[in-house]
């Protein structure tokens, strides 16, 4: 047996309120799925398909990351073609998100588990199977979100009837 997990940074209600609402003002014009509103997140590091006892190693990988709390803000809002997905992200990644980003994948790679090479890449995906040909390309947000990150989480995701189901299996409190 196998369970797919994947580190996150989740919203507090507030700001996953406003994710959802732009979500839904999203959808007006894109159709697709809606994102529900407490599975809202932004993936850190996608793990992938591991075996349970692999979690321990995950959880110090974790506990040894150490970085500060910072702000960021969510000001561009896409849709990729590739995957029909919209998404809210931001125009400039801030530095403190990059350096916890890269020292959590330091610390993981470290352990031995193999991770995706493909850039960083952090959104908020709200909808699922959007027609994105009716978006355009990037564009400012129109209501840009402020988050301040205080902690991050290792979630388990799980494929259900109505796609996929997102359990926090661990929280990490920044400095
Ligand atoms: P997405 O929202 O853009 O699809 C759980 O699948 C989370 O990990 C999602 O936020 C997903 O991003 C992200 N993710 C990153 N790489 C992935 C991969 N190779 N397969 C599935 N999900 C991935």
């Amino acid at each position: 047996m196998t369970i797919r997990v994947f580190f996150a940074l989740w919203p507090d209600a507030d700001v996953a309120a406003r994710l959802h609402a732009i979500a839904l003002q999203r959808h007006a014009v894109l159709g697709g799925r809606v994102m529900r509103e407490d599975s809202l997140h932004a993936t850190l590091v996608f793990i992938g398909d591991v075996s349970p006892q692999c979690l321990s190693a995950l959880q110090s990988a974790a506990a040894e990351t150490q970085a500060h709390e910072f702000s960021m803000t969510l000001d561009e809002s896409g849709c990729w073609r590739h995957n029909h997905i919209a998404y809210l992200g931001m125009r400039q990644i801030p530095e403190s998100l990059r350096g916890l980003q890269s020292s959590l994948e330091e610390k993981l790679r470290k352990a031995g588990f193999t991770l995706e090479t493909r850039p960083f890449s952090p959104h908020v995906t709200l909808l699922r199977k959007a027609e994105c040909a009716a978006s355009g390309k990037e564009n400012p947000a129109a209501e840009p979100v402020a988050w301040t990150v205080r902690d991050f989480v290792l979630v388990k995701s799980s494929v259900g009837a109505n796609g996929s189901r997102y359990e926090q299996i661990g929280r990490w409190r920044l400095l």
